[in-house]
């Protein structure tokens, strides 16, 4: 539980364990000196022997007695200038991230945060307090349900003051309310990615989805079991999840808005719960971290729950279709050939491309039962992926210039960066098949494994219907480098979705 407030007062008068205090390019405030006076710290000999420059990301710890009682400084460095505000409100988060990790190492839960002035850096301060809630709530996310010793346990209870100088208190403190949101529905598609495979099967997960629509009036859930995907025709959904026990689940999320409008934006996210691979299988090294490859769906159920809340102005369709992938006795074989909903047929030449068998079905199933106005999917899809644009762009392939340039834009502003990755015909032929309309992988002469994967998810969404594909398989999880990640899950998809939803403008095109 994280706790907020805000307030005016003077940082001196606040009773609390610690201040995180920003420092802009090292810059004090007049009133940061002035506490700093009033609890006796020398800051400028603190700042000058550390060499602390205020740089982003960079944090310098000290304490004081307030009142008799300890009390710790954080000093945060912040960007003074950057090249945007979205690069400036990017070194916001990673500061956001490093004052929590002094915090939790610290102990200190109980937190006055001066905060920076946000239109001095071309921010707003909706979204710079947004930004500054969300980040926290990221930061101090841990999977450490499963983990006995008490003393391992990091904190995950905080109660944060944050100090405005400024008049713009009402939208300061709706900033807060919608970081919370985003921030919560961001460690919660983290926690569904980080549960071990045993513990969130395709039913538990199809089950929660169903518990968040019961919970909201404005959302629906429709579940399909195995008899009824079968029945609907969805070949990809019944081969994949043929050779597990676990059996596969079509969940379908609606989000009503308030009033009437015309756009509706599908969202579809791979929702593969273990990923071992099948009869082609995987090798033992990191096949645990396939446990996360329902990161797309996980992003879209938790997108769904957000909104809830957050009531944007456009219809939006949550699919995910959920299967285990594994070798058995009665799991699918390589050279075997399904037939998917829209009735075109994949030869399966390799049972580890499986997460195209099944977005296949769910693609052509919202395209045809909801005529989108546009539709995206979110997939940890191919490793290629992974390698060609590493842990901090996700990949991009559409072909409408209007939703390429949409998405790009929330994506730099809410921090789940895309990048486009070609999608020209020069690359279709390789998906071609000798016994059936397309095959599961490309052709080894094409090489681009992320951009044939594309093709492939091309033909089960109509041609002139605006759609995109997000390759999430690097950025998913085990994110490098971020002071507001950690080790596991990130939930990317969260964030650029809700923004993407929140500013949702007609489209044209
Ligand atoms: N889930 C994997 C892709 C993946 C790999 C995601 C690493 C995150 C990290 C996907 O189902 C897969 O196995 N793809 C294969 C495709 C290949 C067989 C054409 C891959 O990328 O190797
Ligand atoms: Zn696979
Ligand atoms: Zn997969």
């Amino acid at each position: 539980m994280i706790n907020v407030s805000v307030t005016k007062a003077l940082l001196a008068d606040l009773v609390v364990a610690g201040y995180g205090l920003f420092c802009p390019g090292g810059e004090l405030t007049k009133e940061q000196r002035a506490l700093c006076a009033s609890l006796q710290v020398p800051v400028d000999q603190l700042f000058e022997r550390a060499a602390f420059t205020g740089s982003v990301g960079s944090t310098l710890n000290t304490f004081a007695l307030h009142n008799g009682q300890l009390v710790n400084i954080i000093f945060v460095g912040v960007a003074k200038d950057a090249s945007s505000p979205d690069e400036w409100l990017e070194g916001l988060r990673r500061s956001v991230g490093a004052l929590a990790r002094a915090a939790e190492q610290l102990k200190v839960t109980d937190l006055a945060i001066d905060l920076p002035v946000f239109p001095d850096h071309g921010v707003s301060p909706f979204d710079g307090a947004k930004e500054v809630i969300a980040t926290f709530y990221m930061a101090t996310y841990h999977f450490q349900q499963f983990i006995t010793d008490k003393k391992r346990k990091l904190p995950e209870d905080y109660t944060l003051v944050l100090k405005t100088h400024a008049s713009y208190d009402e939208e300061l403190e709706q900033g807060v309310e919608w970081g919370k949101r985003i921030g919560h529905a961001v460690c919660q598609a983290r926690q569904w990615c980080d549960l071990p495979a045993a513990n969130l099967t395709p039913t538990e997960l199809a089950d929660t989805a169903a518990a968040i629509a019961h919970a909201h009036e404005n959302l629906t859930c429709t579940i399909y079991n195995r008899s009824e995907i079968e029945k609907m025709g969805m070949g990809g959904v019944i081969g994949v999840s043929q050779g597990s026990t676990q059996e596969p689940r079509f969940v379908v999320l609606e989000y009503i808005p308030e009033n009437e409008t015309k756009d509706l934006v599908a969202l579809v996210g791979k929702g593969v719960t273990f990923d071992s691979g099948g009869l082609s299988i995987k090798p033992a090294d990191r096949m645990d971290e396939m446990k996360d490859d329902m990161a797309g769906a996980a992003a879209v159920i938790a997108t769904m729950q957000a909104i809830a809340h957050l009531k944007p102005n456009v219809r939006v369709v949550g699919c995910t279709p959920l299967v285990e992938n594994l070798p058995s006795g009665s799991a699918m074989k390589p050279g075997d050939i399904l037939v998917h909903y829209n009735g075109i047929t994949s030869e399966v030449k390799n049972t580890d491309a499986e997460g195209r068998l099944i977005l296949a079905d769910a693609l052509a199933y919202v395209s045809a039962t909801y005529n989108p106005t546009v539709i995206i999917d979110a997939a940890t899809l191919t490793g290629a992926c992974a390698y060609a644009l590493g842990p901090y762009f996700a990949g991009l392939m559409t072909q409408n210039r209007e939703l390429e340039q949409r998405l790009i834009a929330a994506g730099r502003h809410s921090g789940d960066r895309l990048w486009a990755l070609p999608f020209f015909d020069d690359y279709k032929p390789a998906i071609k098949s000798d016994v059936a309309d397309v095959c599961n992988i490309g052709s080894s002469a094409y090489r681009a494994g992320a951009v044939t994967a594309g093709f492939f998810l091309s033909h089960f969404v109509p041609e002139k219907m605006p759609w995109a594909h997000l390759d999430i398989a690097g950025t998913s999880f085990n994110v490098p480098d971020r002071s507001y990640y950690r080790p596991g899950a990130t939930g990317f998809g969260v964030r650029l979705f809700i923004e993407l939803l929140m500013n949702w403008q007609t489209f044209a095109s």
